[in-house]
């Protein structure tokens, strides 16, 4: 473990606190022992190979998943169990999947304010008003009354990044965002990621676009085997990995 120790202490601008995070699927332990602070505005971009638990740790920040023991803090608040307050705190992170998730029979502006007009009791022309700046933010408010089989996997990705931050986020978690796009659709949608970065975003991001990870992050994390085996700024990870299972990983990434 290399993990910086300044990583366990949850500051006042702790947007996202996991600590002590352990998690099993029967037999198998996905986490263990996660430590991971996020501070507002920050770009942690989290790396590792299939299979370390990546999507896992995403999917426990956002509760979708269920943890064994520890404990998470989206913006200070310990994650509850169940029930309305859970629905108000999960609407405080914004998720994007690899599958984009969008409602098949909802036009892309009905997708954009359905969780402002159910979840944030916003009035319908405020929620519009909203969705159509942010649909233009993503570059598709000319496709909003369209339904989203008639866009492209990288326009649905946008809109779905327009969804969650309708929502007001905290935080934006990302999963392995471009993993099912067309290579040509991939820089539209990592290009809106990189504004929202500089835009102050806090962020969380799975990816393996080394590019966008190199020009957007802040600090990577890596992990292998369900755990954080490595914490670095990009240069530092790329010019002087510590651990063998990082070295390994990079290796691979620059012989692919
Ligand atoms: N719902 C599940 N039930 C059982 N095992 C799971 C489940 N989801 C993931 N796993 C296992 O947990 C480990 C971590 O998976 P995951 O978090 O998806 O890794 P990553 O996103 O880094 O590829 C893998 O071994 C995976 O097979
Ligand atoms: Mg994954």
């Amino acid at each position: 473990m290399t993990s910086a120790p300044e990583s366990h202490v949850t500051t006042s601008d702790s947007v996202v606190s996991v600590k002590d995070v352990q998690k099993h699927y029967g037999a198998l332990h996905v986490l263990k022992d996660i430590n991971l602070n996020v501070t507002k505005g920050e770009v942690v971009v989290v790396l590792g190979p299939s299979g370390s638990g990546k999507s896992t740790l995403c999917r426990a920040i956002n509760r979708l998943e269920t943890i064994d023991s520890g404990e998470i803090r989206v913006g200070g608040d310990l994650l509850p169990e169940e029930g309305k307050a859970l629905a108000t705190l999960r609407a405080e992170v914004g998720m994007v999947f690899q599958s984009f998730n969008l409602f098949a029979n909802k036009t892309i502006l009905e997708n954009v304010t359905l969780g402002p007009l159910k979840v944030r009791g916003m009035k319908k022309s405020e929620a519009d008003a909203l969705a159509l700046k942010l649909l233009a933010r993503v570059g598709v408010e000319n496709q909003k009354d369209k339904l989203p089989s008639q866009l492209s996997g990288g326009q649905q990705q946008r809109v779905a990044i327009a969804r969650a931050l309708a929502m007001q986020p905290k935080v934006m978690l990302f999963d392995e965002p471009t993993s099912a796009l067309d290579p040509e659709m991939i820089n539209e949608v990592l290009d809106t990621m990189v504004g929202l970065a500089k835009e102050g975003m806090t962020m969380i991001v799975v990816t393996h676009e080394m590019g966008f990870a190199r020009k957007a992050a802040d600090r990577f994390v890596f992990m292998a085997d369900g755990q954080i085996v490595e914490e670095a700024t990009p240069e530092e990870f790329f010019t002087n990995a510590k651990s063998e299972r990082a070295k390994d990983f990079l290796s691979k990434l620059i012989t692919n």
